[in-house]
């Protein structure tokens, strides 16, 4: 289920004085099974290079192949299939009677049959902890944070080996975001999907993937581990950006006391490098 993507290209609004040019030249690999975060400033592209990856949108000039499938518009179906996104504030797009329903849309439109489409939708609701009780309900009647598990669950229940979540736990109280998280998590632990993560929350990416692009206009300004990316040189100032907080807390800490460890980028490697640094 690879992802490969060479000389990515597109712009908004050609011709017209409001052209845009979103994606400049971008050339990236993703192996199969990588949980990938991608950030970057506001604008620098990131929500279009994702809508390229199931082929909501077509490259200007470049090629994308998802699993050996080019992504053109003959291929919309294989590539629905495929790949899931996931966008942001995904419940206002929730629109069936009943939370049922809503899931079991996707795999209707994959002209599954009735037997196999409740085995899909009970599948994705366990995968984002969603009580059997509910589906009857209206989605309407649901809480902002079990809407957006039923959202991600109608996703899942397309069965897609490629996962793309688009600030998946934006809005969402701190005890609803690392939950949400922590099945996606999950998901690529278990399943083995492929999952790209798109966040604005340095902490929530530390935490969970293994690899960063960071984007900046159109382009892959960093590419690296998370801790490179964070505690290395990868300059993110300058593009506006910062680290996870616990990271510039453990940067400060070594200007006082110089055997600290600075290389840290989540709460829990903080505390460790703490007690040892305490006895
Ligand atoms: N439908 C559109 N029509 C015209 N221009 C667009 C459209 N969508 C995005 N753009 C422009 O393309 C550029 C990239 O936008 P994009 O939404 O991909 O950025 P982003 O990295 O997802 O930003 P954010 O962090 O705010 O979600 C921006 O300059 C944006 O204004
Ligand atoms: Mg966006």
């Amino acid at each position: 289920m690879k992802i490969v993507v060479e000389n990515l290209t597109y712009t908004y609004m050609k011709k017209t004085v409001f052209e845009k040019m979103a994606i400049d030249n971008l050339t990236i690999t993703i192996p199969d099974g990588q949980f990938l975060g991608i950030i970057g400033p506001t604008g620098s592209g990131k929500s279009t290079f994702i809508q390229h990856l199931n082929g909501l949108l077509i490259p200007d000039s470049g090629k994308i192949s998802v699993d050996g499938i080019n992504v053109e518009k003959k291929n919309f179906r294989a590539l629905r299939n495929k790949v899931g996104i996931v966008f942001q504030y995904p419940e206002n797009q929730l629109f069936e009677e009943t939370v049922y329903k809503d899931i079991a849309f996707g795999p209707i439109q994959q002209g599954l049959n009735a037997e196999e489409v409740s085995e899909r939708v009970f599948y994705a609701i366990s995968c984002v902890g969603v009580k059997k009780d509910l589906l009857e309900k209206s989605v309407f009647d649901l809480s902002g944070g079990q809407k957006r598990r039923v959202a991600i669950a109608g996703i899942l229940a397309m069965n897609p080996q490629i996962l793309i979540l688009d600030e998946p736990a934006a809005g969402l109280d701190p005890q609803g975001k690392n939950e949400i998280l922590g099945y996606i998590d999950k998901l690529h632990k278990e399943n083995n999907l492929t999952i790209i993560l798109v966040s604005h929350s340095m902490e929530d990416i530390a935490q969970y993937v293994e690899r960063i692009v960071v984007f900046d206009e159109g382009k892959v300004y960093a590419d690296g581990t998370p801790i490179d990316i964070f505690a290395g040189d990868a300059s993110l100032k300058k593009i506006g950006l910062s680290t996870p907080q616990v990271t510039t807390l453990m940067k400060r800490l070594k200007q006082i006391e110089p055997s600290v460890n600075d290389r840290i980028i989540t709460v829990e490697e903080a505390v460790k490098e703490l007690y040892k640094i305490l006895k």
